[in-house]
């Protein structure tokens, strides 16, 4: 159902003198901040971009897990270890509540995973830069589950209700999993010139990919005006930006650090830092799946999606003789 709805998302927001009057009382409760549950009337494109968005999100925590899963037999102790296991355990978690959320749309998780595997869905841009040393582990904490956190924060007032209500634990984990992220920073900052030079390596690398987690400029994303006026979005991509601008140029000077952006500056007259803008043509290559390991991603999903059919089968076969039995014994 969803996959002939994927091309077709309206641009721009809908006047209201356009509307229908159905339209027009949904709107009135979104303005009036009501939820809108699974039940309710919805416009087409209200649930598209919702399935779209929901299912991104969703994608994004599962492959999210590649990257860092890649360090769990060489983290360098115990304790970080099992530490690294529950964050990516975490994200398993989310990725299925999210599936969950989008499902209450009308789509079915299957479709939505075919959708991926097709290269008709995305995952967040973030997931297709590799990680190197241990350090990137740190610095996808601090700064990727920091940029995450920053628009999942505004996401628990989006106004779909079941979306919302996830944002609460997700953020709860998150900045649990941002402040893991410090911490390793920390202890490589701190630690001996080596340690400090591989912190400062991940965070030259993983700075401008972080700033494009946030989406295209406002004057170039497609959704954001619909969105926004259906609070599906409740900031926009600029704005969330900035945030994390601010919020993450006093941890780099505390980890004595030093930003890769040399012109960013504090402007005292709008109390934000200036910035120099991540070079958008690399972020619109690593969409249309020219990143450096998009193949790779890719590739380990389908594989593990695969491998994985003997288990699901066994399941739903379960399943059908429970069902069976019980119906027997009516
Ligand atoms: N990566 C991949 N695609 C992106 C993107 C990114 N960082 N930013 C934007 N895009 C895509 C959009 O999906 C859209 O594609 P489409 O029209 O073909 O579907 C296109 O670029 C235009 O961008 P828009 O600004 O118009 O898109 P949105 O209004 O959807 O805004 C967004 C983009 C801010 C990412 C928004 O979708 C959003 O808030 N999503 C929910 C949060 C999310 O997905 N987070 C994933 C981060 S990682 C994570 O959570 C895992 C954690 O464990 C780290």
């Amino acid at each position: 159902m969803y996959a002939q709805m994927v091309k077709t998302a309206r641009v721009g927001v809908k006047p209201r003198d356009e509307m229908t009057e159905q339209e027009r009382a949904f709107q009135d409760r979104v303005d009036a901040n009501e939820k809108i549950e699974p039940k309710d009337w919805m416009p087409d494109d209200y649930r598209r971009t919702l399935i779209r968005q929901i299912g991104q999100h969703a994608h994004s925590e599962v492959v999210g897990q590649l990257p860092e899963g890649n360090w769990i037999t060489r983290a360098p102790t115990l304790e970080r270890k099992a530490i690294l296991l529950a964050k990516v355990q975490d994200e398993a978690g989310r990725g299925l509540y999210l599936y969950s959320a989008a499902e209450t749309l009308g789509v079915s998780r299957d479709e939505l995973i075919e959708l991926l595997h097709q290269g008709r869905m995305k995952y967040s841009s973030i997931f297709n830069y590799p990680t190197l040393t241990w350090a990137d582990v740190g610095a996808i904490g601090w700064l990727v589950d920091g940029a995450a956190i920053m628009n999942q924060v505004h996401l628990q007032r989006t106004s779909y209700g079941p979306y919302a209500r996830a944002m609460v634990r997700i953020c709860k984990e998150e900045s649990f999993h941002q402040r893991q992220g410090y911490d390793i920073m920390m202890k490589m900052a701190f630690g001996t010139p080596e340690q400090k030079a591989m912190a400062q390596d991940a965070l030259n690398r993983f700075w401008y990919p972080s700033l494009m987690m946030f989406g295209p400029p406002d004057q170039d994303s497609v959704h954001t005006a619909q969105s926004m006026a259906w609070k599906i979005k409740v900031a926009t991509n600029d704005e969330l930006r900035q945030k994390f601008v601010d919020q993450t140029v006093p941890q780099i000077e505390y980890l004595g650090l030093t930003c890769p952006d040399p012109d960013i500056r504090l402007n005292e007259e709008t109390g934000h830092y200036d910035f120099t803008p991540p070079d958008w043509s690399e972020f619109f290559a690593v969409l249309k799946g020219n990143g450096p390991c998009n193949k790779d991603r890719m590739k380990a999903r389908i594989t593990a999606w695969e491998d994985g059919a003997w288990v699901r089968e066994g399941m739903l076969a379960h399943a059908r003789k429970k069902a069976a039995a019980t119906a027997a014994a009516e």
